[in-house]
C-alpha cells in the first residue's frame, strides 16, 4: 500500500550520516586526483583568474551571464568606495530552441542581446572596446583568460559543433559582424564569478558555489598544488581560481547512492554517463525525478496511485521544474489544498489526500537528498584545504528559493564535519552572494587588466 511505499522512498533517498562522511572522503580524493596530471572525473579547470579583489577595484564594465535559465546583459560600475558597485541589467529569455540548434544561432542570439543593450542604453555614444567579460557556465578548457574550449555541453544544452572548440572565436566573430566595439577580457565560469564578488565584499569567504539548473563549485588553489600545471614553473604559491565542474562526482559510479529513477534521467539525457553527481542535486532534475517516481507508483499494480485520473501530462519528460517541488513543500494547510491545486492546474491530476501526502513527502525526499548531497562537496573542498572556518558564497535558483535549502545543507554540514551543538555558530558558513555573475565578471576583468598592466 503507499504507507509501504513511502517507506521505501525513504529508504532509497535518504542519505545517513555515515554514509555522507563516506561520500564526502571519496569527494576530497577525487578534487585532489583532477588537480593531478593524469586526472579524474572532476575536470578541477584552472580559470587564470590569479588573484582576490581588493574590494577597490574600479572601472566601467559590461558583463554577459549564460547560465542555463537565463541571458543576462549588465553594465557594471565599480566606484572608489571599496566593495560598492552599480548595475544596469536587462534579462532575455534564453529560448528552448536554441538549447538545441546551431551554434551560429547560438553566437547571433548573445550577440544581439548585447547589441540591444547597448542601443538602448548609450544610444549615440562613441563606446571605446568597453572591457567585456563573459560568464559561460558550462566545463571549459582554458590556455588563458579570455579562451576556452567547451568540454562538453551540460544542463541539457546540445548544440551542434561547439563541444571541443575554443568559443570566444566565434562569440567574437559575432560580435565583430555587428561591428560591436567591444573586447571580451575574460571568460569565466558562475562560480568563479560567485567566489570573486562575494570575496569583494566579504574578506573570509573562500568558495563560490552554484546550487541552481545546475550545480559546481569554485576556489582559490596555490599553483604549487596543481602538478598538472607544474610545467609552468610559476611561483608555487601564486593563487589560481579552481572551477572544479564537481557535477561530473562519481562519474564511476563508486559511492554515490543512485536510485532506479537518476538511473534513467542519466539514460534519457542528452549526455548519458556524464554529470552523475549534478543529475542528483541540480534544480534541472529534481522536478523530473519526482515525475519518474510518481510514474512509476502509478504504474505498479500494489499501489495504483491516481487511479482516477488521465496521466497523460505526467507523461511528458520534464514537464515539471524544482519550483513545483517547492510549492509543494511550501503549502501551509495541513489538508495540503494548496498541492490539491497545483496538481489538478498543472496535470489534470485530481489527488486523494494519501496521495498529496505522498507528494509532500517525495518533495521533501528529494529536496533534502539535494542539499546533502550539496554539503558533501563543500566540506570535501573545506577537507581538502585544511580550511576549519571560511564564508561560502552562494547563488542559484535551488539555494535562493527551495524552502529549507540552506537549513538542511547545514545539518549535513554539522553531521559531516562532526560540530558540536554547543557552538552558538557553524563555523563554515554559507552566504547567498550578491549578483556573483555580473559583478564576479566585471570584478575578474578588472583583475585581468590590471594583471596585463603589470606585465604578469
Ligand atoms: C544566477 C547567476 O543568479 O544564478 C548565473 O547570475 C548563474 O550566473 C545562475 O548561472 C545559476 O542559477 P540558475 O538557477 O539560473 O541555474
Ligand atoms: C553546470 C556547468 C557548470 C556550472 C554549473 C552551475 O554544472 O557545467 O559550469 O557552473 O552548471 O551553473
Amino acid at each position: 500500500d503507499l504507507m509501504q511505499q513511502i517507506e521505501r522512498l525513504e529508504e532509497l533517498f535518504t542519505i545517513p550520516t555515515e554514509d555522507l562522511k563516506k561520500i564526502s572522503a571519496h569527494f576530497a580524493s577525487e578534487l585532489q586526483k583532477g588537480l593531478t596530471e593524469e586526472g579524474g572525473d572532476i575536470p578541477m579547470i584552472p580559470t587564470w583568474c590569479m588573484s582576490m579583489p581588493t574590494g577597490y577595484e574600479q572601472g566601467t564594465y559590461l558583463a554577459i551571464d549564460m547560465g542555463g535559465t537565463n541571458l543576462r546583459i549588465c553594465e557594471i560600475i565599480l566606484p572608489e568606495e571599496k566593495g560598492e558597485f552599480d548595475i544596469i541589467q536587462s534579462k532575455y529569455r534564453m529560448p528552448e530552441e536554441l538549447k538545441t540548434g546551431s551554434a551560429d544561432e547560438l553566437w547571433g542570439y548573445v550577440a544581439d542581446c548585447l547589441q540591444q543593450f547597448i542601443e538602448y542604453h548609450h544610444e549615440d555614444e562613441e563606446l571605446d572596446q568597453v572591457p567585456l567579460g563573459f560568464t559561460f557556465s558550462y566545463p571549459a578548457t582554458q590556455d588563458y583568460i579570455n579562451h576556452g574550449v567547451l568540454q562538453r555541453w551540460t544542463k541539457g544544452f546540445d548544440v551542434d559543433g561547439v563541444e571541443g572548440k575554443d568559443v570566444v572565436e566565434p562569440f567574437e566573430a559575432a560580435l565583430k559582424e555587428r561591428g560591436l566595439p567591444i573586447k571580451l577580457t575574460a571568460l569565466i565560469n558562475d562560480t568563479t564569478g560567485t567566489l570573486i564578488a562575494s570575496a569583494y565584499t566579504d574578506d573570509l569567504c573562500r568558495i563560490g558555489c552554484i546550487f541552481g539548473t545546475g550545480c559546481n563549485a569554485a576556489y582559490m588553489e596555490k599553483m604549487g598544488n596543481i602538478p598538472k600545471l607544474a610545467h609552468m614553473k610559476l611561483d608555487p604559491e601564486t593563487p589560481m581560481a579552481i572551477n572544479c565542474e564537481w557535477g561530473a562526482f562519481d562519474n564511476e559510479h563508486k559511492v554515490l547512492p543512485r536510485t532506479p529513477y537518476d538511473i534513467i534521467i542519466d539514460k534519457e539525457s542528452p549526455r548519458p554517463g556524464q554529470q552523475t553527481f549534478e543529475k542528483m542535486v541540480a534544480g534541472l532534475y529534481l522536478g523530473e525525478i519526482f515525475r519518474l517516481v510518481l510514474l512509476d507508483l502509478h504504474g505498479n499494480p500494489d499501489c495504483k496511485i491516481f487511479e482516477n485520473s488521465d496521466v497523460a501530462k505526467l507523461k511528458k519528460a520534464y514537464t515539471l521544474d524544482s519550483s513545483f517541488l517547492s510549492a509543494i513543500e511550501e503549502d501551509p494547510f495541513e489538508n495540503l489544498v494548496d498541492t490539491h491545486l497545483l496538481l489538478l492546474n498543472t496535470l489534470d491530476i485530481d489527488a486523494t489526500k494519501p496521495e498529496l501526502e505522498l507528494c509532500r513527502r517525495l518533495a521533501e525526499l528529494i529536496g533534502t537528498r539535494a542539499a546533502r548531497l550539496g554539503a558533501c562537496g563543500v566540506a570535501a573542498i573545506c577537507k581538502k584545504m585544511d580550511w576549519s572556518s571560511c564564508h561560502v558564497g552562494a547563488d542559484g535558483s535551488v539555494f535562493n528559493k527551495y524552502p529549507h535549502y540552506k537549513a538542511r545543507w547545514s545539518q549535513a554540514m554539522r553531521e559531516i564535519l562532526d560540530w558540536k551543538k554547543e557552538q552558538r555558530k557553524d563555523p563554515i558558513e554559507i552566504r547567498a552572494a550578491e549578483d556573483g555573475s555580473g559583478v564576479g565578471a566585471a570584478l575578474i576583468a578588472a583583475l585581468t587588466l590590471k594583471r596585463v598592466q603589470e606585465g604578469n
